[in-house]
């Protein structure tokens, strides 16, 4: 696996592999790589005959406040750990290279709706940023595909509406959640977590799992389980940001009349902003 830190040298590369046919599968990621990353580059890496990893911590998907200077940056330990899983390469720009007229008067993409609901009421701009650095990273790697976590689902779908507004050729996969063996999603940010909150954690998906079952009862309220679940992290200890039962095609509230359900929470541990979404389906 070769380290690129530089977008003109990628591009010879990536010409080759274009030249032999060779298919591109991306993954994406900011580093600090953990099981959910890794089980992202196994799928990607079986689908093409070249794979490539980013890493790329994006100062413009941070909000003022946020712990863009504190997020834990591993290059070398995220190198030995994809040195085993046979990629083609990673690509580790610097800022100037993704932002070459700096970070703040700059062309921004932006999917409207979508980012300013659930996270994006939270995390003004937030959705905007990622958008604008997959579009760069997109336009370097040149990949027939990329793979992204349904852990942050809201991201994946606001990915999903830009490639297809934005006619991008790139085919987009989502892949399911990986959790700890207690059920916490795996994220970079549970290090931030002490012993006291990491015993806690657990809660939000379990949390979520019971609110799933809830929805499946004919005469379930969905506002009601969604101020009870929300009040149940509150006294776990948790600052809740929302508690949401909302429709899996286009992340609007829920009804009882749709069948397909995402039920995604955001809430705080401390220093640590935790987000997981469980699926429901109630076709019988
Ligand atoms: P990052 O948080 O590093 O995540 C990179 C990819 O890994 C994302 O697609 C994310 O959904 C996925 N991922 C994270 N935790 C996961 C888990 N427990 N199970 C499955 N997949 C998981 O998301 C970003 O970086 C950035 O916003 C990025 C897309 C790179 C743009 O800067």
């Amino acid at each position: 696996m070769e380290t690129i830190f530089n977008t003109t040298r990628l591009r010879v590369i990536v010409a080759k592999w274009r030249r032999n046919g060779e298919r591109i599968a991306f993954v994406p990621t900011m580093g600090n790589l953990h099981d959910g990353h890794i089980s992202l580059l196994r799928h990607a890496r079986e689908t093409a005959e070249r794979t490539v990893v980013s890493i790329f911590v994006n100062p413009i998907q941070f909000g003022k406040g946020e712990d863009y200077r504190k997020y834990p940056s591993t290059l070398e330990a995220d190198q030995e750990k994809l040195m085993r899983l046979g990629l083609d390469v990673l690509f580790a720009p610097n800022l100037k290279e993704l932002y070459p007229a700096g970070i703040e008067e700059d062309t921004r993409v932006t999917v409207p709706s979508l980012s300013s609901i659930l996270c994006g009421e939270f995390r003004a701009g937030h959705f905007t940023g990622v958008a604008t650095v997959v579009t760069k990273l997109f336009f370097s790697v040149q990949p027939d595909s990329a793979f992204f976590g349904e852990k942050d689902l809201q991201q994946l779908m606001v990915i999903r509406r830009m490639v297809d507004d934005l006619c991008i050729p790139v085919e987009i996969v989502g892949k399911p959640i990986i959790r700890e063996d207690d059920g916490l999603a795996m994220s970079s940010r549970n290090s931030y977590l002490s012993a006291t909150e990491r015993a806690i954690a657990p809660v939000i998906h379990q949390t979520l799992k019971m609110a799933g079952a809830d929805t499946v009862d004919p005469s379930a309220d969905f506002r009601k389980i969604e101020k009870t679940c929300f009040a149940h992290l509150e006294n776990s200890g948790f600052k809740p940001e929302y508690f949401s039962i909302r429709r899996s095609n286009d992340l609007l509230e829920a009804n009882r009349n749709d069948r397909e359900l995402s039920i995604l929470a955001a809430a705080w541990l401390g220093n640590a902003r935790l987000i997981d979404n469980v699926q429901v389906s109630l076709h019988e």
